[in-house]
């Protein structure tokens, strides 16, 4: 028996022709119909996934978890349908474009627009649309709740992916920090706190775990990529089995890469579960400070760099493994900012702590100076890099990294707007990265890492670059894609990372919510709710992919999972804050006076003018 999806459904519906009101699909009994086979079909639905989810996949060393994890979520849910007393919010103070004809999904049905007047048609359909949108999002929900982890019996997070057609789960069955994130966000959003408590402390755990890699420990202080829940047989007791947590460090990642984003992310949620909940029991915990300050020190630690931003490793974070971004990749340094901003809201002040909170200040004003001054371009700063002169020695070189002017790519001459700007990906000694990195960028707006004109810039360029960044999905996790041979060279030829694929220019619907939160902050929400209707339009019909192929997003990702859960948590953070745009205060941070006099302080000692070595060592106390 084929089982459809309550917005499956949904749609087919709006796919018949187009009809009056009066007959058979009218607006009336389209409700009628929605509500009787929402609850019917949802269940069903659920069901089916919950059969064909074991016996359908190959064994793995850890089937026996994977039974008993699907039972206490399935028993979860039993329990969440009856606690979702969850209304969907308010459409009517939701931000959609009024354009109905520009971004309606249901226009390609081919029907005859004089059957009715274009009034009634736009009236029917967005109230067909509010209605689909509805059901989606209880899908969405349901499909969220079906992912939750549970660890003694208490939620702690959830599976990457829940996906019932894929022969070889991987890693996907495991819960990623990072694709927790958002759906912690929907769950704060949703006041439902436990969730996210839990899953900060338990992950917590994990930072002191003993972890090696061919006798080598990595720094104290790092946080796993992910983790899952194992039952293994009681020390001692044949009989009798226990739950433990098994972290990936990265030790058993494919291309072994430490998560150098886990801990940042782990600090920005746990500042919004503290704003969200009110509850600062937590963040006053000595374990939880004590986690903080060991994120800290990993990342503050002296090394050999000359430089403010974090030195890391080829795919340390969201793009998780080869694709040239080793070095200084935007995507960490834009984290890192954000995690220094909510520590220093939250690391209570002791004695103890001075230096650490004194060098936090210190580093907040050098980065965000390093990245507003030398990651920024626009059509008039690349202007300036074509005719900069290279080879200059000395403190008042213009051209600080020795940038050769021939690096600057063909397709970047013609696809710089006229109005707008972006922070390149990566900047190293002669090397500037030029490929647009959107996770880097949105996150810099949200942290205020760049200032308020680079912000409405950055959402300008996406507004004239929509064609190449949204087109048919958003969002383009990178822009453009590696081909030929810099493919070959920089991926070492992945199959996996193939032009416009996966992270080689592939479009994630993940990166929906920190657009969103982006285009919130500037108060351009209007943006962020043209991306979520391209998307609305086909994630559930697609079952929730991961990421999509091709230069426009067209196809579904040749090896992306469906029922991806940070797809599903991504586009209900977005609806959620659409409706309640306030809430996404939770995530921003803004620069606060002592920031801005020091970062003043800096740029009047600095940038362009002489500047001798006694000077440089000037620390800025705020
Ligand atoms: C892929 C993504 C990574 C994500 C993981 C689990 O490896 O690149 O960012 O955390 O899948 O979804």
């Amino acid at each position: 028996m084929v089982v459809m999806g309550s917005s499956e459904a949904i749609l087919q519906v709006f796919r018949a022709p187009f009809v009056k009101p009066d007959s058979t699909y009218s607006l009336g009994s389209f409700i009628k119909y929605k509500k009787k086979s929402g609850s019917n079909v949802v269940r069903l639905f659920k069901c089916s996934s919950i059969y064909h989810q074991f016996p359908a996949i190959p064994t793995t060393r850890f089937d026996n978890l994977k039974d008993k994890r699907f039972e206490s979520s399935s028993c979860k849910c039993q329990n969440t349908e009856s606690v979702s007393g969850f209304t969907t919010e308010n459409e009517n103070s939701t931000w959609f474009v009024d354009n109905a004809k520009e971004f309606n999904t249901i226009q390609e049905t081919g029907r005859s627009p004089n059957l009715l007047g274009s009034e009634d048609v736009q009236k029917i359909e967005k109230e067909n649309e509010s209605s689909l949108s509805d059901v989606i999002e209880q899908e969405a929900w349901d499909l969220l709740r079906e992912s939750i982890v549970h660890y003694c019996s208490s939620p702690i997070g959830t599976i990457a992916a829940n996906d019932p057609t894929s022969s070889s789960v991987l890693n996907y069955d495991q819960v990623f920090i990072r694709d927790f994130i958002p759906s912690g966000i929907a769950f704060l959003l949703n006041e439902e706190y436990d969730i996210v408590r839990n899953f900060i402390l338990h992950t917590l755990q994990l930072q002191s775990w003993e972890k090696t890699m061919d006798c080598h420990s990595p720094g104290q202080g790092l946080m796993p990529a992910s983790f899952k829940v194992r039952t293994v047989p009681l020390e001692g007791d044949d009989t009798a089995t226990e739950e433990v947590l098994d972290p990936d460090f990265g030790e058993a990642a494919i291309g072994r890469v430490a998560p150098v984003d886990s801990g940042l992310w782990w600090i920005i949620l746990l500042r919004a579960y503290g704003k969200s909940s009110g509850d600062t029991s937590l963040v006053e915990r000595i374990d939880v400070q004590t986690g903080i300050k060991m994120i800290l020190k990993l990342c503050l630690a002296d090394g050999f760099d000359m430089f403010p931003t974090l030195l890391v490793a080829d795919g340390p974070c969201m793009i998780d493994r080869r694709m040239g971004i080793h070095g200084h990749p935007l995507e960490i340094q834009a984290l890192f900012y954000s995690a220094l901003m909510c520590a220093r809201e939250m690391l209570a002040p002791e004695d103890g702590s001075a230096d650490l909170i004194r060098a936090l200040n210190n580093r907040l004003v050098a980065l965000s100076f390093h990245i507003r001054e030398y990651y920024w371009v626009d059509l008039k700063k690349l202007n300036e890099i074509y005719r900069y002169k290279t080879e200059e020695y000395s403190y008042d070189a213009v051209n600080k990294f020795n940038i050769y002017p021939d690096q600057i790519p063909p397709w970047l001459v013609e696809w710089m707007p006229n109005k707008g700007g972006y922070l390149i990906g990566n900047l190293q000694p002669a090397h500037m990265d030029f490929r647009f990195f959107s996770l880097g960028n949105f996150w810099s707006v949200v942290s205020s890492l760049v200032t308020v004109d680079q912000s409405n810039a950055i959402l300008d360029l996406i507004d004239a670059k929509w064609a190449d960044l949204v087109a048919d999905m958003p969002f383009k996790i990178c822009y453009p894609a590696l081909e030929g041979q810099e493919w070959q060279i920089i991926t070492g030829c992945d199959p996996k990372n193939t032009p416009w694929s996966y992270h080689n220019g592939g479009s994630w619907p993940t990166l929906l919510w920190q657009l969103t939160v982006a285009c919130i902050k500037m108060d351009r929400p209007e943006i962020a709710a043209r991306a979520v209707k391209i998307a609305e339009g086909r994630l559930a019909q697609d079952k929730w992919p991961e990421y999509y192929d091709t230069k426009r997003g067209r196809f579904i990702g040749k090896q992306s999972r469906l029922f991806q859960t940070w797809t599903i948590a991504g586009y209900l953070v977005s609806k959620l804050l659409l409706a309640n745009p306030i809430k996404a205060k939770i995530l921003m941070t803004d620069e606060d006076s002592d920031l801005v006099n020091a970062f003043s302080c800096m740029i009047t000692s600095n940038p362009r003018k002489k500047r001798g070595p006694k000077n440089s060592q000037k620390t800025y106390i705020v």
